[in-house]
């Protein structure tokens, strides 16, 4: 069996063994991992690729939970439900359930849930009084205050993700949440409320301006972001939850120092919450090996494996129990609070053209940021785009 995978970061990557244990228990089959890209876009077109090229050389597949509607509809996934008994599926969060979804049909296991949170760092804001923003405007006058006091014009405010990919999509989407919209309407309507779009990418270009992100954030992803302020360079980051052990690791410059909290909320918003993300394993519909594939597939989203991967990397279950089990907490006694900010967390999207949806967002979202059109403009074309694309699927 091939398993493609996105690289796991961490000390203790527990999924060779993981897979050596499959193998024992499975005499005669034999499991080859292979690592994708670093970006999810990069994996996607990895994928898209070969799968359309029809002789991927791959049996079982991590897949963000973006693409699971896409790769169904294109026939390149097993659809698992015959394999399925009733109940399978329900230790799992409703939300990692429903992204395997598609057209009533099962098509890939939960096996990672992410979500999109505030990382701070405690001892600082402790130093100052603070407790971690709950809006934005507050996040920019603890920045202030805390460069003020310590004299320190290195420290940057806010990291986040706003390289022209993916992760700029989420950034972006969970700003509308925090400012009380979002991308598409209850009926459809795309921007449905432009302005407090328009002021969500005003407000991240004002960060760069102001100089509260570096210049940079514009190029930055998950991991170039997560190493600035794992070196103890930033105030603030929003991330996701596979972070933490990096910044807990022996040696690390923030080790002790870091807290978690929801999402700030901006002016019209009444909550911030972070996007769902994470990961799903489906299998190539036409493997050669669908059982062995399927075992493989069904042992990762067990209990044990997606106990072993959120001890060991930080990479959070897609079952609820383990946020506590006493033997995790002890280890990461953030998992319950991860399990707060996941059960609130709210999905991209879902359509097989997701992606068609990110890609014409991300050029208009990063022309904002880099100040190339102003935001009003941006909005408007990318709604244009977007109109312009519903119309031609429909
Ligand atoms: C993380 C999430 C994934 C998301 C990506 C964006 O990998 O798990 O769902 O699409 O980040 O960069």
């Amino acid at each position: 069996l091939v398993f493609k995978h996105a690289r796991i970061l961490g000390p203790a990557d527990p999924l060779p063994s993981l897979l050596r244990e499959f193998e024992l228990r499975h005499p005669g089959v034999r499991v080859k991992s292979e690592s994708l890209p670093w970006t999810t876009d990069e994996q996607h077109q990895f994928y898209v690729i070969n799968l359309e090229g029809g002789r991927p050389g791959l049996d079982v597949l991590m897949l963000d939970v973006i693409w699971v509607p896409e790769f169904a509809r294109a026939g390149w996934l097993l659809d698992l439900t015959p394999f399925l008994p009733p109940g399978e599926l329900a230790p799992h969060f409703p939300a990692s359930v429903e992204a395997a979804t598609y057209n009533g049909r099962i098509w890939a296991l939960p096996w990672i849930m992410n979500v999109g949170l505030l990382y701070y760092r405690a001892a600082l804001l402790a130093k100052y009084g603070l407790r971690p923003p709950q809006t934005y405007a507050e996040l920019l006058e603890q920045v202030r205050e805390i460069r003020t006091g310590e004299r320190d014009a290195r420290v940057h405010g806010f990291l986040w993700q706003g390289k022209q990919y993916e992760g700029l999509v989420v950034n972006v989407l969970e700003g509308l949440w925090a400012n009380g919209t979002r991308l598409l309407g209850e009926d459809g309507t795309v921007f449905p409320h432009p302005q407090r779009a328009e002021e969500v990418l005003a407000f991240l270009r004002r960060l760069i301006q102001d100089g509260v992100s570096p210049p940079w954030v514009t190029a930055g992803d998950e991991e170039l972001t997560r190493r600035a302020f794992g070196d103890g360079r930033a105030v603030f980051l929003r991330s996701w939850p596979y972070a933490l052990d990096l910044f807990e690791a022996p040696g690390s410059a923030v080790r002790g120092k870091v807290g978690i909290a929801p999402l700030p909320r901006h002016t019209h918003g009444s909550e911030g919450a972070g996007a769902t993300g994470g990961a799903h394993l489906g299998v190539y519909r036409a493997t050669r090996h669908p059982a062995a594939a399927l075992a493989l597939a069904r042992f990762l989203a067990g209990e044990a494996a997606q106990k072993a991967m959120a001890g060991g990397v930080a990479l959070n279950p897609t079952r609820t129990a383990l946020y506590h089990d006493p033997d995790l907490v002890r280890g990461h006694p953030k998992l319950p609070e991860i399990y707060r900010l996941a059960v609130r967390a709210r999905p991209r999207p879902v359509t097989p053209y997701y992606l068609m949806l990110s890609s014409s967002l991300q050029p208009e979202f990063s022309a904002a940021l880099v100040g190339l059109k102003p935001p009003q403009q941006a909005v408007a074309q990318a709604r244009r785009r977007i109109e312009h694309f519903l119309e031609a699927i429909r």
